[in-house]
């Protein structure tokens, strides 16, 4: 696609659609966007801060289980392009309250999926050209062992948790209004995303911030699953690609090419706060709580606690296709991603500190009426 497009970001306020709604309007600074968001827990304008006074920004308060509103939006912005982040994302949530995930993964889908159709596809005032681009997961591949290929765009969907099982029904969808109504649509199923902005009830920024609050480190089971971690930058470049260059109905994975366990996530992690701290005497009076802070490894906050259940034990991505046809590469190792993760958390305290005490969430409630 070319030109200035009308591009509606779903679930704009959260760690990814935030951090692509920033890199985004700075690599296509004509490029109108309209953020929607519920602004549910993992929703934060704070996220959005250095692209809100943009003159081709909007945010939008509203729903994704509120169809006519997404019908509206979309009459009065002239939407043509709509890129789909807006999600419940958090495993352990979803073993508790599944109901959230098929509503706002499942549901939620199919109502932007039905109102681009009717401004798309029905509509006889329709945008030259469309693009639905649907953010999915590696997660609907279900688990490997330790001998398994990596997931390839052809590995059968086998998903685990509730959460895995609502994503691969949303991807489905996104697939067959492709197949069916001849909507332009791409998929990309991704892997474990971290930096900044990321939500602390996810493995990197939770550990992150208890490392430096002085508590518990806590590890699932043994620490032996794996995961495959992508800088969210790297994502967001992966995406780009996808919707500029990718085949129209095509699915493409996107990985970081860093395969971890848990344990050597958490223990280098430690490592790298123990380092920080002893390069820069300013971060002990910051976080006087912290083990680095008092001459104590880091480490010696990790605790093992009782496995989650159905834990999935390994995810790989095989990412050929994305880089061969689109030449897409994560420029960010582990290393590199992780320092500028790291440093992320330590310059910005208030940041997380209003997350973990709900302060952000008082003040949605004063500067934002209630989503339909
Ligand atoms: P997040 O939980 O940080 O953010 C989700 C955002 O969606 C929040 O701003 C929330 O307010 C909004 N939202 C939730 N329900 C909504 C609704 N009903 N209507 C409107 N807005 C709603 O999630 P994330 O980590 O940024 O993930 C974004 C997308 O990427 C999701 O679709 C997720 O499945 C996918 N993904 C995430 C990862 C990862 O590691 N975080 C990996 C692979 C894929
Ligand atoms: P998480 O960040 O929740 O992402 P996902 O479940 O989508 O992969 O978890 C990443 C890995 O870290 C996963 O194997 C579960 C594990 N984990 C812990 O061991 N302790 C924790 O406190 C959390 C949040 C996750």
């Amino acid at each position: 696609m070319s030109g200035s497009r009308k591009v509606m970001v779903t679930g704009g306020a959260g760690f990814i659609g935030a951090n692509f709604v920033r890199y985004w309007s700075e690599k296509y600074p004509t490029d109108r966007i309209v953020v929607l968001d519920a602004l549910t827990y993992a929703g934060n304008p704070a996220n959005l801060e250095s692209v809100a006074a943009g003159e081709n920004y909007r945010f939008v308060h509203d729903n994704i289980l509120d169809a006519s509103a997404i019908d509206e939006l979309m009459q009065q912005e002239q939407i043509d392009t709509i890129v789909h982040f807006a999600a419940e994302s958090h495993v352990d949530r979803s073993i508790h309250e599944p109901d959230a995930f098929i509503q706002t993964n499942v549901i939620g889908t199919n109502n932007l999926l039905m109102a681009a159709r009717k401004h798309w596809i029905d509509s006889d005032n329709a945008p030259t050209t469309h693009l639905f681009h649907h953010v999915s997961t590696d997660e609907v591949y279900g688990t490997l062992g330790p001998d398994d290929p990596a997931f390839t765009e052809q590995t059968l969907y086998a998903p685990n948790s509730p959460y895995a099982a609502s994503k691969a029904a949303s991807d489905h969808l996104v697939r067959s209004y492709h197949h069916t109504f001849g909507m332009q649509v791409t998929t990309s199923n991704c892997s474990n995303n971290y930096g900044p902005y990321q939500f602390p009830e996810k493995l990197i920024p939770l550990m992150i911030v208890n490392a430096v609050t002085g508590k518990p480190l806590p590890i699932y089971g043994d620490g032996s699953n794996i995961r495959d971690w992508l800088y969210v930058e790297d994502h967001c470049r992966g995406i780009d690609r996808v919707m500029n260059k990718g085949h129209r109905g095509a699915t493409y994975n996107l990985g970081g090419n860093n395969e971890w366990r848990n344990i050597d996530i958490v223990n280098q992690l430690c490592k790298s706060i123990d380092a920080a701290f002893a390069a820069n005497a300013h971060l002990a009076e910051q976080f006087p709580d912290a083990p680095a802070a008092k001459g104590k490894n880091t480490e010696s906050l990790v605790t093992f606690v009782k496995d989650r259940l159905g834990h999935d034990w390994r995810y790989a991505i095989d990412a050929t296709l994305a880089e061969t046809e689109l030449g897409y590469e994560p420029q960010e190792n582990f290393e590199s991603g992780f320092q500028l993760t790291l440093d992320w958390m330590l310059n910005n305290e208030a940041w997380w500190r209003a997350v973990m005490d709900g302060s952000y969430r008082d003040w949605i409630s004063k500067n934002y009426s209630a989503a339909g």
